[in-house]
């Protein structure tokens, strides 16, 4: 099962494994990991899964995977950068075992 490592903000690392076919979201979110809360469960709706993947993997992971997705990176409550993402939208793939993601300050 491919591993994804959840950084936190305040350096606090995770690493996880998470089924092919999940997304990174829902890796956080059954596990306990604290810096991304997942509240509309995936639907686009909350922007509260925001996180920033490595720069190691952004050629992997791409950018935004719709114009939802980019629309509703404007409504985080942390800095949006380059490599921000949406994690309910990032889906885990073998190719995307290591997978290494920064979590925001904050997500409200
Ligand atoms: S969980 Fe709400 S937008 Fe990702």
């Amino acid at each position: 099962m491919p591993s994804v490592t959840y950084i936190e903000a305040n350096g606090a690392s995770h690493v996880i494994d998470v089924p092919i076919g999940e997304n990174v979201m829902h890796g956080a979110v059954y596990n306990g990991i604290e810096g991304i809360i997942g509240e509309c469960g995936g639907g686009l709706a909350c922007a509260t899964c925001h996180c920033y993947v490595d720069a190691a993997w952004t050629g992997r992971t791409g950018g935004p995977s719709s114009q939802d997705e980019t629309d509703m990176l404007e409504s985080t409550a942390a800095e949006v950068r380059p490599e921000s993402r949406l994690s309910c939208q990032i889906v885990v793939t073998a190719e995307l075992d290591g997978l290494i993601v920064h979590l925001p300050e904050k997500q409200f």
